[in-house]
């Protein structure tokens, strides 16, 4: 693998993945403040999530993810901004991290549960993060009614909720991939781009299956 090609890639497909981080600071700005968290973003991929929660927050963030590739390149940017003090990543499923129980105050996973399945990543989020700490979910918008009544159940609280529709997902980001994609500059890395070609015929064929929603949930 040509990793002069796979970073350009990672790096487009960031560029455009920042322009959603908006709606996450959205969700975050009506939190109370947090002292110093401790932060998990499960699932983080490359991590424009996670190099941006250091930006906002003193505290420390653990970024795991399964995949290596994604993994190395964020270590890449990490060490670019000098906040491996505050940073740690672990090549590691969530299913297999060693923590201590009630440990995080902030848990992040932006399509994360949709991968392994909703109700046995959160039970097993809920006993990872402290007695009133948040649990910020970004999921496919899905069987919505059966997951509020799930969260609920295992004594947590909705606090709030943000629906991202299929507008917003072309406008900030599948329809900037495209541009990208289609740029001749960038025609040597169109391999690279098959999943998001897909993505992109899928879209095109019926835009409604692309909705997300934002989950902020509080164990209480
Ligand atoms: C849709 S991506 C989201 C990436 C990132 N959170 C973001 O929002 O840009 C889902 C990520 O979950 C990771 N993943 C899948 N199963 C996992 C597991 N069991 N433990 C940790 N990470 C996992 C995948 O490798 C992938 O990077």
């Amino acid at each position: 693998m040509d990793m002069k090609n796979k970073y350009e890639y990672f790096n487009i497909r960031d560029r455009c993945r920042m322009r959603l981080v908006k709606y996450l600071e959205q969700v975050l700005n009506n939190l109370p403040e947090f002292n110093n968290p401790k932060i998990l973003d499960i699932g983080c991929g490359s991590g424009v999530p996670t190099l941006w929660l250091a930006e906002k927050y003193t505290g420390t963030i653990t970024a795991i993810d399964t995949d290596k590739h994604l993994l190395d390149f964020l270590e890449h940017k990490i060490q670019r901004n000098n906040t491996s003090s505050r940073i740690e990543t672990k090549n590691v499923s969530f299913f297999d991290l060693e923590t201590d129980p009630e440990y995080y105050d902030l848990i992040l996973a932006e399509g994360f549960l949709n991968v392994v399945g909703f109700e046995m990543g959160f039970k097993k989020v809920i006993a990872t993060i402290k007695k009133n700490g948040y649990f910020i979910i970004h999921d496919e918008f899905k069987d919505n009614d059966e997951k509020n009544a799930l969260i609920i159940k295992n004594n947590c609280q909705i606090v709030s909720s943000l629906l991202l529709d299929e507008t917003i997902w072309w406008r900030d980001f599948y329809g900037q991939l495209e541009i990208e994609i289609n740029k001749p500059q960038n025609a040597h890395l169109k391999s690279l781009f098959i999943n998001e070609i897909n993505e992109i015929d899928q879209y095109k064929k019926d835009p409604s299956l692309f909705k997300s929603i934002y989950y902020v949930v509080l164990k209480s």
